[in-house]
């Protein structure tokens, strides 16, 4: 390779690559926990104790994951020019950046990006999208299954029976509580639970993508990638195509 013709980019500012690793490390975590909590019967557990111990850990990971993504979601209007909303969310030129992307893809001369190439900001769109899902449906269950923040004590309120202390009720356990509302809380707990079980595996397989995506670029066109989520610089062979 001719290395007098790389040039170096300042890409992705401090923020974005704290928020990008906290993200990564949070979501190892709560994958990890969630899959122990779904095969906990074939892993033998089955100690209440443990079962909401377990739950406590994942929420609490949850909480870190939550302020981590509300973080880059307020980053994304006061960051530098590439972790900008403006750069990642599809606008009014995007179609004909995408054919213009998707033409060099064709034609063995690929276009490189400072910024998300044009197919990576709608993975990067939809990623959050269903991080978004996570943590809304994460919140509820946390609320409805363990009476834990921002939901919890309003449901504790509401499923408590004339005289019991909200506070004093305790998760899987029905003492002190009305069971038609128990039941009504019951339902939301099966909607929001489905719908966080599948993100979850939607978003595995995102991230699976993701990381083919990400190496497979790395190897075919350089640009440092890679390296660039630790140092936040790309070092590129063409000019740009979003400077
Ligand atoms: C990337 C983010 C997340 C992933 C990948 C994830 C993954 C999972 C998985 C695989 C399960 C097991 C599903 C099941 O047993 O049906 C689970 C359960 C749970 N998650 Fe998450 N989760 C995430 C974020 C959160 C957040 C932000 C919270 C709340 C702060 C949360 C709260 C819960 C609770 C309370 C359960 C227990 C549900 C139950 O089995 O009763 N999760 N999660």
């Amino acid at each position: 390779m001719n290395t007098a013709s790389l040039t170096e980019y300042k890409v992705w500012d401090l923020p974005t690559r704290l928020f990008h690793w906290i993200n990564v490390t949070a979501i190892i975590g709560l994958l990890f926990l969630g899959f122990i909590m779904l095969y906990k019967k074939e892993l033998g557990i089955s100690a209440i104790e443990t079962k909401i111990a377990l739950k406590e850990v994942h929420v609490v990971i949850g909480y870190i994951f939550g302020c981590n993504l509300l973080f880059r979601i307020l980053w994304g209007f006061i960051g530098n020019t590439y972790s900008r909303w403006s750069s990642i969310i599809p606008g009014k030129n995007f179609p004909s950046t995408l054919r213009l992307y998707i033409t060099s893809i064709k034609q063995g001369n690929t276009q490189q990006f400072l910024g998300h190439n044009p197919l990576g900001r709608l993975a990067i769109v939809f990623i959050l999208l269903l991080m978004l899902t996570l943590l809304v449906s994460g919140l509820i269950r946390a609320g409805t299954d363990i009476y834990y923040p921002p939901f919890g004590s309003t449901i504790a309120e509401y499923i408590a029976a004339p005289g019991v202390n909200p506070e004093n009720i305790k998760p899987h356990d029905n003492e002190g509580t009305i069971k038609t509302k128990t039941d009504n809380i019951f339902q939301i707990k099966v909607i929001f639970g489905r719908t966080h079980r599948y993100t979850a595996f939607i978003l595995m397989f995102m991230i699976a993508l993701h990381i083919f995506i990400v190496i497979r670029t790395e190897v075919r066109e350089g640009g440092g990638l890679i390296s660039a989520m630790f140092t936040g610089k790309k070092v590129l062979k063409k000019p740009p195509a979003d400077l």
